[in-house]
């Protein structure tokens, strides 16, 4: 077996990878991590090969997208397919990707909240709270970068290793115990079946590689642009929307308000990355919600780009969030300080960003897009209503992005049972 090679490589790729550095060995295909392991699966690989001699070429699979939308970019070396689909569906609704088998990935990032968790930081499987909100995965495709805001993970497969084996926080708890990880998943036939499937081409390996590329490519399948907004705006129906959600976007996109310099483009955030737009952008910001001590000071462990850049300008700063079914993802920030859109308006952007009600005044260092603004309660209403057409109903509710299994359908019955 080449379980221990595989796993002395990866934890070096994690700790790397965690600590900010760059790497890319894992997710370049190594070939410590891609060779060996073919066992059991050769009989399955010829037979799902020679039925589908193309599958998971990007040719073969169909992007769900509206006309107008651009496809996402995906790595050469993870081509979509409905079998890495299904297989990365799976994996992420699989509590035995925790160690001890009390959360998946959905634990933390539920369909109905877009993905989110509903809770002000995350909880790990152990019990311990992390340091940051748990992100909405809504069209995670089209970013250049992932997380709050680690600038160096910039692949959905390297960001996967984080959950599974960070230690700082523990989320998953599969540090060091990779072998263990991978033979629980190789002891179910029904895995040995959908990884041959899935990666005919490398005889059904289940590896560190293989899992993280099938939930990988399940997690660009998540695409969410189905919103009456999205109806109104890009599909000429006029009646999609409310006149106070029109009102509301006139107000988003005008120059009193200034949303619309970080919270553009077609997922409402300055950071994207797709066909049409290969090179990607990337906007991190200081929107003012700390200032401890007068000079622009969030709180320890918060410090955002400035944690991996190192740079004293880059205090507070994080990446901008997608604003898509933006009202099903509450409480709201990187660290999930604001409770509701309401708050998030009058109490934060209004005034100039939350620092500038407390003692130290307004941070120093916020964007200059951020100068507060006065608005009527009327006003108030239209924005909310605006930020409440960019719900997807249907991407909420999709059979298709749902537990495969049918279980764990109640928002955070695998989180309390992880304490
Ligand atoms: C304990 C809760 C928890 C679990 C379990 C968890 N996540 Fe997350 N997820 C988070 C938090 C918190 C963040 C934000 C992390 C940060 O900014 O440092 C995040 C961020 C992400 C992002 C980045 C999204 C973006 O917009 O950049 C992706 C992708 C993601 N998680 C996928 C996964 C996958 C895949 C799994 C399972 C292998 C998983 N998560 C398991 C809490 C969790
Ligand atoms: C200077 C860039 C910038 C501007 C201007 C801006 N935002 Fe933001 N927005 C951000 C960033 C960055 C965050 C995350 C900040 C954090 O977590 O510390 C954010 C977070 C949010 C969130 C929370 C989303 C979530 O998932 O947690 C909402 C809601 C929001 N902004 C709405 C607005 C509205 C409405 C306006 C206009 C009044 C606006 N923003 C103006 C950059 C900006």
């Amino acid at each position: 077996m080449s379980g221990g090679r595989q796993a002395m490589a990866s934890a070096l790729l994690v700790a790397c990878l965690l600590s900010g550095g760059a790497f890319d060995a894992l997710a370049a295909g190594a070939p410590g991590a891609a060779a060996g392991t073919t066992a059991g699966g050769g009989a399955h690989a010829a037979a799902s090969a020679s039925g589908h001699a193309a599958v998971g070429t990007p040719a073969s699979y169909r992007w769900r997208l509206p006309a107008w939308a651009p496809e996402p970019l995906v790595p050469d070396d993870n081509p979509m397919s409905e079998a890495k689909v299904a297989l990365g569906r799976a994996l992420f609704y699989d509590k035995a990707l925790s160690a001890n088998r009390t959360q998946s990935c959905a634990g933390c990032h539920e369909q109905a909240r877009g993905f989110s968790d509903g809770r002000k930081l995350a909880l790990g499987s152990t019990g311990v709270v992390g340091a940051r909100n748990a992100m909405p995965l809504a069209n995670v495709a089209y970013l250049p970068t992932l997380t709050w805001a680690n600038p160096n993970l910039t692949t959905l497969e390297q960001q996967a290793l984080v959950p599974l084996f960070g230690d700082h926080p523990v989320e998953m708890g599969m540090a060091g115990r990779e072998d263990l990880l991978l033979g629980r998943l190789k002891a179910k036939p029904s895995y040995r079946r959908q990884f041959a499937r899935a990666f005919p081409e490398r005889g059904g390996e289940i590896s560190l590689w293989s899992v993280t590329r099938a939930i990988a490519a399940y997690e660009r399948s998540l695409l969410s642009m189905n919103s009456p907004y999205d109806r109104y705006r890009y599909e000429g129906k006029g009646g999609a929307i409310s006149a106070s959600a029109k009102r509301g976007e006139t107000l988003f996109f005008g120059d009193r308000l200034e949303c619309y310099h970080c919270h553009g483009g077609l997922h409402f955030t300055d950071n994207q990355i797709h066909r049409r737009l290969p090179e990607g952008e990337t906007g991190y910001h200081n929107t003012g919600l700390y200032n401890l001590d007068g000079g622009g000071a969030y709180p320890p462990g918060q410090q955002g780009l400035r944690e991996f850049s190192g740079e004293p300008q880059d205090e507070g700063r994080f990446r901008t969030p997608s604003l898509r079914n933006v009202a099903q993802t509450a409480p709201y920030m990187h660290d999930g300080s604001v409770a509701t859109l309401d708050q998030a308006i009058r109490r934060h952007y209004a005034v100039k960003g939350r620092a500038a009600l407390g003692g130290t005044g307004a941070n120093p260092l916020r964007s200059q897009f951020i100068e507060g603004f006065e608005l009527s309660e009327q006003e108030v209403d239209d924005l909310k209503a605006f930020l409440a057409s960019l719900s997807d109903a249907e991407f909420l509710r999709a059979s298709r992005h749902a537990d495969p299994t049918g279980a764990g359908r109640k928002p955070d019955s695998s989180q309390r049972k992880g304490r």
